[in-house]
């Protein structure tokens, strides 16, 4: 799907985007081995999410969707022991999430699994997890550093481990495998990311507590159901966030969104650039804090974004990356060469994509320079397949002159299959 965006007259209303996808993959996966039924609440509905979903389905586990949007999910826990062998394999679609937090869960399982997904997914490093999985006794093979992953039932025993990378993915994956370790889980993270396994597993009575960077979690016997209210995805919000601050006549309001500290480096970001964000009705809902973001159009200034606050941001360098263009002065980010393996190389996609509309972007090999600000052109510009390249330039696409035009537009339904409709309810076609 081709998508054309025009710079409207003037961007304004109020929105709550979709739930959190990490926090809404994390609710099924736990959900799904608690003792009794989970309700989740506002939960994302999209491609990564129901690849979740159906996965646990194939397991076994009773999942209903109810209430008028079916954003109200009933998920009949199994228990730990209680999930069944799925004669297919668990196909996670183009969710890296969904695969690397899942062999975590299928490591401890007394069957085995195959986890296999999109064509993407399969080029996505996974020797990250099935190395430390490897280092508890799991029994995982695979392509080299790719999926198709093979679980064999193995005895799991607990480890202290210092991550490498600076990933939530693989923390959570430890985590959930030490749900079935004979031993506690103790993770060294090099730089903090993003918490929610630990704030969920707190919440279903895990022994579990994170201090100086140092996780440590005791295999429980049982997990509590949980009761939860997904708030809005900080990283969906994030598009409209930045469009707010970019385009001159913009009053956008956005509501109940996730800030959890672990997710907000963009707006730690945007304020050292000189952003207007005001923060209203911060309120902690279910072991979450969430606030509503009021941007106010407005100047900003280059910044150097590197060290810990690159893996506190690191979904959202693709508008990050935007908002650098319209700075004054010069943006560096270091310290990001996760970006060459999310769902593109988003180092490069960036580059190629934002020059096509006239930005001063350059790569470097953790990172990349923005000289602004630039007035951008409308362009055809690619997403790779990838959501996030796809609504950064979409905003983009809203501050450019004359037409733009997104290729492969349909990806973002990976996460945020309504983006274009909220979008285009923003529009104002008179000032
Ligand atoms: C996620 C963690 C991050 C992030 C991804 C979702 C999660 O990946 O980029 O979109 O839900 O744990 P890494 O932990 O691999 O950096």
């Amino acid at each position: 799907m081709e998508q054309v965006i025009f710079p409207p007259p003037a961007l304004g209303g109020v929105l709550r985007v979709p739930g959190d996808r990490s926090i809404t993959v994390r609710a099924v996966l736990l959900g799904a081995v608690a003792d009794g039924v989970s309700v989740i609440r506002d939960r994302l509905d999209c491609d990564d999410t129901n690849a979740a979903l159906d996965i646990m389905r194939a397991l076994g586990v009773s999942i209903r969707a109810e209430g008028a949007t079916n954003a109200v999910l009933r998920v009949d826990g199994v228990g730990l022991r209680g999930l069944r062998p799925s004669p297919a394999p668990l196909y996670c679609n183009a969710s890296g999430t969904t695969m690397r937090l899942l062999a975590g869960l299928m490591a401890g399982q007394a069957f085995a699994s195959t986890l296999d997904g999109s064509a993407q997914l399969r080029t996505r490093p996974m020797r990250r997890i099935t190395e430390p999985l490897g280092l508890m006794g799991a029994a995982i093979s695979g392509t080299g550093d790719c999926a198709p992953l093979h679980i064999q039932p193995a005895a799991l025993h607990g480890i202290e481990y210092a991550m490498p990378v600076a990933s939530a993915q693989v923390k959570s994956a430890l985590l959930l495998a030490g749900l079935y370790a004979d031993g506690a889980v103790i993770v060294h993270e090099g730089a903090p990311t993003r918490d929610h396994t630990e704030r969920m597993m707190a919440a279903m009575g895990v022994d579990i507590a994170a201090h100086d960077l140092v996780v440590m979690m005791r295999p429980p016997r049982s997990l509590r159901p949980l009761d939860i209210t997904v708030p809005a995805d900080f990283s969906s919000a994030a598009f409209f966030l930045v469009a707010g601050l970019l385009h001159p006549r913009a009053r956008i309001e956005l509501r109940g969104v996730g800030l959890n500290p672990t997710r907000t480096g963009l707006l730690r970001a945007l304020n050292a650039m000189g952003a207007d964000i005001r923060i209203q009705n911060s309120v902690l809902q279910g072991g979450e804090p969430i606030g509503d973001l009021l941007p106010a159009p407005g100047a900003l200034r280059g910044i150097e974004v590197s060290g810990d606050l690159a893996p506190l941001m690191i979904d959202e360098f693709p508008i990050f990356a935007v908002a650098a263009t319209q700075a004054r002065g010069t943006t560096v980010v270091r310290d990001a060469q996760e970006l060459r393996v999310k769902e593109s190389n988003r180092i490069d996609g960036l580059v190629a994509e934002l020059r096509r509309m006239g930005a001063r972007i350059e790569s470097t090999a953790d990172g990349f320079i923005v000289d602004g600000p630039a007035r951008l052109h409308g362009a055809a510009v690619d997403a790779y397949g990838d959501h996030r390249m796809a609504m950064a330039l979409s905003v983009a696409g809203l501050i450019a002159e004359g037409e733009t035009t997104i290729l492969g537009a349909d990806c973002v339904s990976k996460t945020y299959p309504t983006f274009y409709n909220d979008l285009t309810s923003l529009i104002k076609t008179h000032e």
